[in-house]
């Protein structure tokens, strides 16, 4: 059975997708089956890996009831697009609606060993859906001012899933993203989270760079565009399977994709 993994902000442009993108391509490179679901009506992570923007059948007709999850897997990931807006709706009137994407993935999840879902930039009915399908939260937010604030607001509605609907439902991490060390910003955003999560945050800060809209546009993974930069979430990937169980094999192949990275 899969380990699944939500990844959310209430903020927009945290690098969730970028986060979900890069870290299926780490673990796929690592042998671990890895299914990837876009659960934003924005379509970014579907683009992103290069689907056909009018592939058939996606997430909003797995929640709602017209396509069965293992239909929507096309080459390991689930798209979506803006008819998601839709089915969200139509999902708020209906019973077990927080429930449904839990039940939908059960099955498919069987042929997977990591199931890493990117939430919309809100703490609505969908990120609320992923949170009680997944085992394991993990946070990112921009190393600004108001990231402190940013990450409580998930929290909460992490605490709230988990008292009210996935008592299974732990915090993975925080991920701080978009970070510039030089700048006492980026300093005093790391420091701010460390003092109040203490090591739920990643010690690994990924580094801001153009590179990711180049290679986002370009539906290139930041492994092969920049190495270099690459590395930031290959040393995330490590930490992450340090974090989760039963991983220890792909951790060996982590350690040989980190030293090709660098050579
Ligand atoms: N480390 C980074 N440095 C610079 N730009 C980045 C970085 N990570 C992601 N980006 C860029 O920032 C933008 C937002 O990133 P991304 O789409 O991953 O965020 P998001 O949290 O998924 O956004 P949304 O909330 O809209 O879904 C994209 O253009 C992406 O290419
Ligand atoms: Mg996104």
């Amino acid at each position: 059975m899969a380990q699944t993994i939500a990844v959310l902000s209430q903020k927009g442009g945290t690098g969730k997708t970028t986060t979900v993108r890069t870290l299926t391509d780490i673990l796929r490179r690592c042998e671990v089956r890895t299914l990837a679901v876009d659960l934003d009506p924005q379509g970014n992570l579907s683009d992103y890996f290069d689907l056909p923007t009018d592939v058939q059948p996606t997430v909003a007709e797995v929640l709602s009831g017209r396509a069965k999850a293992s239909e929507a897997i096309h080459e390991d990931i689930i798209p979506a697009n803006l008819s998601l807006a839709e089915a969200e709706l139509m999902l708020g009137g209906k019973m077990g609606r927080e429930m449904t994407l839990k039940r939908a993935l059960a099955k498919a999840g069987e042929d997977y060993e990591v199931i890493l879902i990117d939430c919309p930039p809100s703490l609505g009915l969908l990120t609320i859906n992923a949170l009680v399908a997944a085992d394991q939260a993990l946070i990112t937010a921009e190393a600004q001012y108001f990231a402190l604030q940013g990450v409580e607001q998930a929290m909460e509605v992490v605490e709230l899933a988990r008292e009210s609907l996935n008592p299974e439902l732990s915090l993975l991490g925080v991920l701080l993203n978009l970070a510039d060390m030089r700048t006492v910003h980026s300093r005093e955003a790391l420091v701010s989270l460390q003092e109040r999560f203490g090591e739920a945050v990643f010690e690994t800060a990924i580094r801001a760079s153009i590179a990711y809209a180049e290679s986002a546009e370009r539906a290139t993974s930041i492994l092969d565009h920049r190495p270099d930069l690459g590395a930031d979430y290959i040393a995330v990937a490590g930490e992450l399977m340090g974090r989760l169980p039963g991983l220890s094999d792909a951790r060996k192949r982590l350690a040989r994709l980190s030293q090709s990275s660098t050579t």
